[in-house]
């Protein structure tokens, strides 16, 4: 049930011309035919159903068009695609290379990239590479639009460290809702030659959020989506509802699993089985943590996890999306939900062995300066911009012309973020991976349980979170709550890196 073009694309691609060849599988999955005889009607989306049950479909690998070594050419391309999520209907999609999710970037430490981007679409619009630490002028900032029929490259060195599961979406001005809500986000990931879980088999599952209207298009966003971030709407494991992944029973199992709901949190359970926590947003933790019943995914961030399958043939376990109460008004809440269905096939695998320690994680120790971040709300009336000026960082609403806050090229910071407001915000920096210090709620100070990279970090209503934050590039960078209605709606500033 993966979005894919339907036919006026298949013209567009003729005069894409020979740059887009490399789009492997675009149409591959046009004529699959759609299994709508799976279970339909679980939650529809306003009077249309989903087609669900599917396999797990996999995002196809951007090709790499360069033959030199060391260097990644590709081509990515944003445009309105029509696409058939409901049998019969078509649903107008703004997607990158056709596809929803668009194309896996599989990028190795140390490359040389350069995207080709062409921005097909009737607005403004950037990629950004969420987490992966590029620089700021390559990083697409709102302060660089792509304009409509344009195009630009994206340049840009991996660096050494950061294999790992990153994201790219757009990030113009005030449209990154409605740009993501379209279907514009795809998986990147970073590997690295030393990799000690080589050996496991690996599924990437980006988790994204679908709300159709009953003419089975995208829904704008009401006054409620604008509060929470867009809430109850069907969520979809690459591009499909309810796969079914299957695989051996007794096998281990790499999972990446990728959040880029605009709003959603969820924990992440699966039946019958405990969950090894090996990986964070930047990458493999230095130890595994197992026997977890669950792991809370916050919108934008990414784990890896290990699961040993149970040994059982033919078995079915649900991977579940539990509820999680992300307001003290209790507004808006999702109920538990399920992701996709484990299915164990009939010969039995055998596990596979999960080294003890992973890779070193250096505590980003001595911090030599401290800010402070105050997410609050305006619940005000006034309505200024109509409601788009309800969220504030430091008191202050986005400009973009402004700087909000200022470091010195590679100097540790603690940043406090302190949330003043009574629902919980992702908080995202870009162009480094940091590291959670400690939490604070009600005057209990509790340190972070063990270290890992993160470009995301949830901070719940009423608490707050320090973190210890290094950048190591000058220029300017975002920081902001990644509910994309908040950070559309104002919730972000400015950090200007200075030379060090
Ligand atoms: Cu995922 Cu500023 O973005
Ligand atoms: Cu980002
Ligand atoms: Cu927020």
């Amino acid at each position: 049930m993966r979005p894919r073009a339907s036919s006026s694309m298949i013209k567009r691609r003729e005069f894409l011309g020979a740059a887009l060849a490399g789009m492997g599988g675009l149409l591959a999955g046009f004529g699959r035919g759609s299994n709508a005889q799976g279970m339909m009607g679980r939650r529809p989306p306003a009077g249309v159903a989903l087609p669900e049950g599917e396999p797990l479909d996999f995002p196809d690998v951007l090709r790499n068009e360069s033959t030199k070594p060391g260097q990644f050419s590709g081509t990515l391309v944003a445009a309105p695609t029509p696409a058939t999520l409901i049998p019969g209907k078509s649903t107008a999609m703004w997607l990158y290379n056709g596809a929803a999710p668009g194309p896996l970037l599989e990028l190795v430490e140390g490359q040389h990239v350069r995207i080709r981007f062409d921005n097909h679409l009737p607005l403004d619009t950037t990629v950004h590479w969420h987490g992966l630490p590029v620089p700021p002028d390559q990083d697409g900032n709102p302060m660089d639009p792509v304009r409509p029929g344009v195009t630009r490259i994206y340049e840009f060195d991996v660096p050494a460290g950061t294999a790992g599961t990153y994201w790219y979406h757009p990030h113009a001005h005030q449209t990154v809702a409605e740009q993501v809500a379209h279907g514009l986000a795809g998986p990147l990931i970073v590997r690295d030659e030393d990799d000690p879980l080589a050996h496991i088999p690996e599924a990437t599952m980006l988790v994204s959020g679908l709300r159709l209207d009953s003419n089975a298009q995208i829904s704008a966003n009401n006054p409620t989506d604008w509060m929470l971030g867009r809430q109850g709407e069907t969520l979809l494991v690459n591009g499909g509802r309810l796969p079914v992944h299957t695989v051996p029973p007794g096998t281990t199992q790499r999972w990446r699993i990728l959040n880029t709901t605009s709003a959603r949190y969820f924990r992440i359970a699966l039946d019958a089985h405990t969950l090894t926590l090996v990986g964070t947003d930047g990458g493999l933790l230095a130890a595994p943590i197992a026997g977890l019943a669950e792991i809370l995914l916050a919108p934008a961030q990414r784990v890896e996890v290990l699961v040993t399958v149970n040994a059982t043939p033919n078995a079915r376990y649900r991977l579940r999306a539990l509820h999680y109460g992300s307001n003290l008004m209790s507004m808006g809440s999702n109920a538990d939900e399920d992701l996709l269905t484990l299915a164990t096939s009939t010969r039995r695998a055998a596990s596979a062995f999960i080294p003890p320690s992973l890779r070193p994680i250096t505590d980003l120790d001595f911090p030599s300066m401290r800010q402070r971040v105050e997410l609050s709300e305006n619940m005000g009336v006034g309505m200024m911009g109509g409601g788009l000026s309800r969220f504030l960082i430091n008191g202050r609403s986005f400009d973009m012309n402004r700087v909000d806050l200022a470091t010195v090229q590679g100097r540790v910071e603690l940043w406090d973020i302190v949330n003043n407001t009574s629902m919980d915000h992702p908080f995202h920096i870009h162009g480094t991976q940091f590291q959670l210090a400690s939490r604070q709620a009600a005057g209990v100070v509790t340190p972070a349980p063990y270290l890992a990279w993160l470009d995301t970090v949830n901070v719940p209503a009423r608490q707050s979170a320090t973190i210890k934050v290094r950048q190591t590039m000058p220029g300017k960078r975002m920081f902001h709550c990644h509910i994309l209605e908040h950070e559309d709606a104002g919730m972000m500033g400015v950090l200007e890196v200075r030379p060090g």
